[in-house]
C-alpha cells in the first residue's frame, strides 16, 4: 500500500527536475552552430553533441536519394554512440527531405529546421520576399509547398546559393572571404518590381546567419533577415520541460572526416562551449 505521507498537510509535491537530457545537434557543416547556440541558451543544462557530417559537406550538392542514404547511416552511428533524447536537424537541405525518412526509422523525436516561409510573409510589407537556401532547398518540393501554402500572396524569389555554405565555413575557420565574393552570393536576393522591393530574406541554411553582420553590411538596402534559430530553440525547450538543474558545461562535437581540426577552428567551437572534440569518420561513397 502507497501511503501519502503529504495527505492533510496543505503541501502539493513539487514537480521533480527532469533528469539531464541528451539533445544531439545535427548539420553537414560548422552552420548547425547557430542553432546550438541559442538552443543552449535555453537549456544549459542539457548535455550536448554537436555533429557535423564534414566528410558528406556539402548537402547541398547530393542527389535527393543520396542524402536520405547519407543522414540515415550517419544517424544511426551517432545515435548508438550518443544515445540522444531528442535531435535537432540543424539544416534545412537535410530536413526538407530526411525528417519522415528518420521519424520512421528511429523512436525519438526529431525537430527539423525548414525555410521561415510563413514568417517571412507575415513580415513582409511590400510583398516581395527571398529565400536564400541550398539548390537542394530551393529544388525541394516541400520548399515549393510551404510556398503554396504561406505565401501565395507574395512575390516570392528563391535563390539557391553553391557557394555561401563553404563562405561560412571558410569565416569561422578564420580564412579570409572577400566583400566581393559574399555580395556575389547576396545580390540576386534583391529585387524591384512595381516601384516595390524586396523587404524580407529569409536565411534558409543554418550557415547562413555566421555571415549575417556582413551581409547586412554589403545588402544593396535595408531589409529584414530571418534567422529561424531563436524559434528552434524555443520548441526543443517546450519539448523538453522545465530544467531546474544547473548548466552542464559537458558539450563535445563530433566530425566525420576524422580530420584534424585548425587551431582557429578549435578556438571557434571553445566559444560555442564545445571544448572536447571527437570523431566518427564515415567518409562519403559515391
Ligand atoms: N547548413 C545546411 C542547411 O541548413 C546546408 C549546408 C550544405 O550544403 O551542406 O541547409
Amino acid at each position: 500500500m502507497q501511503v501519502d505521507l503529504l495527505a492533510g498537510t496543505g503541501y502539493r509535491p513539487l514537480a521533480l527536475p527532469r533528469p539531464q537530457p541528451t539533445i544531439l545537434v545535427f548539420d553537414s557543416g560548422l552552420g548547425g552552430l547557430t542553432v546550438l547556440s541559442r538552443t543552449t541558451e535555453l537549456c544549459a543544462d542539457a548535455h550536448i553533441v554537436y555533429a557535423a557530417d564534414d566528410a558528406g559537406f556539402p548537402y547541398g550538392r547530393l542527389s535527393e536519394d543520396a542524402l536520405v542514404a547519407r543522414v540515415l547511416a550517419v544517424m544511426e552511428r551517432l545515435i548508438a554512440r550518443f544515445h540522444p533524447d531528442l535531435v535537432v536537424i540543424a539544416c534545412n537541405t537535410a530536413s526538407t527531405l530526411v525528417l519522415p525518412a528518420l521519424r520512421a526509422r528511429f523512436a525519438i523525436p526529431f525537430i527539423g529546421t525548414v525555410p521561415a516561409i510563413k514568417p517571412a510573409a507575415a513580415a513582409t510589407r511590400s510583398g516581395m520576399i527571398t529565400v536564400l537556401a541550398t539548390p537542394g532547398t530551393v529544388a525541394r518540393v516541400y520548399t515549393r509547398e510551404l510556398i503554396e501554402n504561406y505565401a501565395a500572396a507574395c512575390e516570392v524569389t528563391l535563390i539557391g546559393s553553391t557557394k555561401l555554405a563553404g563562405l561560412a565555413e571558410k569565416a569561422l575557420k578564420g580564412e579570409p572571404v572577400d566583400d566581393e565574393a559574399l555580395l556575389a552570393e547576396i545580390a540576386p536576393c534583391f529585387s524591384e518590381k512595381d516601384g516595390q522591393r524586396t523587404d524580407v530574406v529569409t536565411l534558409s541554411c543554418t550557415h547562413y546567419p555566421l555571415l549575417l553582420e556582413r551581409m547586412r553590411r554589403l545588402a544593396p538596402w535595408p531589409v529584414e533577415w530571418i534567422d529561424p534559430a531563436p524559434a528552434i530553440a524555443r520548441r526543443v525547450s517546450q519539448l523538453l520541460g522545465p530544467s531546474g538543474r544547473l548548466p552542464c558545461p559537458d558539450a563535445t562535437a563530433v566530425f566525420t572526416s576524422g580530420q584534424n581540426l585548425s587551431g582557429p577552428l578549435r578556438i571557434a567551437l571553445a566559444g560555442y562551449g564545445l571544448a572536447r572534440i571527437a570523431t566518427e569518420p564515415m567518409p562519403l561513397v559515391n
